[in-house]
This record gives C-alpha cells, structure tokens and sequence, in this order.
C-alpha cells in the first residue's frame, strides 16, 4: 500500500516526521530528559573507542555519527565500509566498543565484521530496523530504530532514524562521561522534539525541489558540497541521485574542491550545496563562489540567514527552516532524498526498483 504515493519511495520520505517521533519517543520517554537504552544499556564510562561498521547509507549514517561522539562526547571513533574492516585486520584493543548499523539487519559483509569482532571487542552492539535479523541476533544489545518496514530499494526513512538514534547514543555517551552540561543536553532534547516538526517544514518545499528537479535531471554529472556535520550528507545525496536517477553523482568535503575537483567544473556541471548558516558558512561561501567564477551552476540548499547571505550568482536555492547545528544532517536529509526522488521520476527510472540493486546484499 502506497498510501496515496505514486512510489514507496515518496510514502517512506512522507513517512519521516512520524517515524523519527517514533524513535525519540522509545528513547527519550515524555517528561524524562535522559537518553534510555534497552536491556543493559551501554556504560559509556568504560568505553575508550568507538569503532562502527556498515554499508552503503548505513555507513554514511556512522560517518555522520562520528562528527557527533568526537564533538560531544570526546569519544575517538572509527569508521569503516563493512567489506574493508574485517581483511584490513584492524586491531581491536581493549575498551572498544562495536557498533554496527544495519536497516535489514542481513547485510552479509556487516554479519561478517560484527562476527570477526566477537571475541575482541568489550561489547557488540548494533542498530537496526529489523529486530529479528541475523546482526541483532548476534549482537550484545541491538537498538531498534523504529522506521517500520521499508520497500524503497533507495533508504530514506531508515537512514533518517538511524542519524536520530545515533545522535541519542552520542548525548547519552557524553552524559554518562561528564562531557555535556545540562543545559546542552537539554537543549539537544528539546531539539530532537521538535524535529518531527521541523521535518513537516522541510517537507513542505516538495513543489520547489520537484521544479529543481526537472532542471538537474538534464545534467550528466553531479556534484555535491558539504563540510563538518553535513559532509557524510552530501555523500548520501550523492548515493540517493545515483541509485535512482543514473546520474554520476560525487560528493566531496567543500574545502578539497580546490585540490582537484574544481577542474571539473563548467556551465554544465550542477554542484549541490548543503549549507546552514553555521559556523563554517563563510568558508563554504567561499567554496561556492570558486565554482560560480567557473560557471558552475550552484543549487545552494541552506535557511533563510544562509540564503539571504549567499543567493546572489546561484543557480536555484530551497529554503529550509532554521535548526540547532547537531540536527542539520537529518533536517538537510529531506531535500537531499526528495531531489533524487524527483530527478529520477523525471528520467522515469524505475524508482523503488532501480536496476542492478537488492533491498538486502545476503553475498560479500
Ligand atoms: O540493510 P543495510 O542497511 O545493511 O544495507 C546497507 C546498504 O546496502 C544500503 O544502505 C544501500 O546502500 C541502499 N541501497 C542505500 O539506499
């Protein structure tokens, strides 16, 4: 059942501001500020590093969760597509914990990592949307994400869930190792509680991303530009156009366009630019202005202070509503996910079956 949608796809984006309440509310039960996990929980007094494995959007998710654990939780983390961890041999030292983060939960290079961690690492934990799979079951404690099933081949609301997850371990890790004031934790509560309104906000720029659309689903090549928090985004955008749309799609950290990308760049080159206005913003300007000066068409994705700022010499800009910097990456995801949706419906691909691609990878 579509629910009124013409693709899965545009339902399970819909679907988001429900979802994510769904997830805050398992985690940050009504009238408690404090973050709960199931089970035993995690200690994060006794963890020294965090080492997170996945594929695919679920690895850009660990990506986006490592600016967060490093920022406010001063927790070192690691990194790593499943298909890599395991041949690399990477030492597992004491106090490691493992995290992998998988929707189906049957990823075979994901089961395969978590299996080589099992005996080294202090505690496996996973964090999954099916809670019956084969890495829930084979791991010390599975976080649920609550994101319902999903048909999409192309992993939205999953993936949005999983960054909202991820964001309440890292509060809970920088509770529980002193490293956040009450106050900064009651302002990322808050925040999280009011996403799933800001999420219906964003949602509500679907007719102007869908026009954006028809003009990039001309272009060959795509690229787009994201730094900090909203850097591992720009490499799901990237991911989410190619899936669905065939469109060559790369995503670089905005501050590398110079070192190389940048010659790339001519009037038939379309660069997405993901930026709120937040502390690095100027930088990003910057960065943008260089692809302008090269006649670079500039799709600036950024909130009312950013666009006022920068709109001048960009090509098409979609306004989204102010947030606290930590939400970015799962606000920014909304028109991330609805420019492939539409640039691929405007190709008519085959959207929630693109080619060559399986819901679940069950072979390395
Ligand atoms: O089920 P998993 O989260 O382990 O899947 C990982 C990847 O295969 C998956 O995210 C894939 O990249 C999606 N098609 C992305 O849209």
């Amino acid at each position: 059942d579509k629910g009124g949608h013409k693709h899965y796809m545009a339902k399970e984006i819909a679907e988001q501001p429900h979802v994510i309440a769904e997830a805050i509310r398992h985690y940050l039960p009504v009238g408690d500020d404090m973050v709960h996990l199931p089970g035993d929980g995690i200690d994060f007094t006794k963890v020294q590093r965090l080492t997170m494995v996945a594929c695919g959007t679920a690895y850009y998710a660990c990506l986006t969760a490592k600016y967060w654990f490093e920022k406010i939780a001063r927790l070192p983390v690691e990194v790593d597509v499943a298909s890599e961890f395991r041949y690399r041999e990477p030492p597992i030292t004491e106090g490691t914990l493992a995290l992998f983060v998988s929707q189906s939960g049957e990823t075979a290079d994901t089961l395969a990592a978590l299996r080589f961690c099992q005996d080294k690492a202090d505690k496996i934990v996973s964090v999954v949307n099916v809670p019956e799979s084969s890495i829930a079951r084979e791991s010390d404690l599975a976080l649920p994400i609550y994101a319902g099933v999903e048909i999409g081949v192309a992993s939205t609301k999953a993936f949005t869930c999983q960054l909202a997850v991820l964001l309440m371990l890292a509060l809970k890790a920088a509770n529980d190792r002193g490293e956040i004031s009450a106050e900064d934790l009651a302002d990322h509560v808050s925040g999280l509680r009011g996403l799933p309104n800001t999420l219906n906000t964003a949602l509500e720029q679907n007719d102007a991303i869908q026009q954006a659309a028809q003009h990039l689903s001309e272009a060959r090549d795509v690229l787009f530009l994201g730094r900090g928090v909203m850097y591992p985004l720009a490499h799901e955008g990237a991911l989410k156009l190619k899936e669905i749309s065939y469109i060559h799609a790369e995503a670089y950290a905005s501050g590398e366009l110079k070192h190389g990308p940048i010659a790339l760049i001519d009037q038939h080159m379309p660069v997405v630019v993901l930026a709120p206005r937040d502390a690095l913003f100027d930088k990003t300007v910057s960065n943008m202005q260089e692809v302008m000066a090269r006649k670079g068409k500039v799709l600036l994705v950024s909130d009312k202070d950013g666009l006022d700022e920068a709109r001048d010499g960009t090509w098409i800009t979609i306004q989204m509503p102010p947030i606290m910097e930590n939400l970015t990456p799962i606000l920014y995801s909304i028109p991330a996910q609805l420019l492939a949706y539409h640039t691929a419906v405007a190709k008519g691909t085959d959207v929630d079956q693109p080619r060559n691609l399986a819901k679940s990878v069950t072979v390395e």
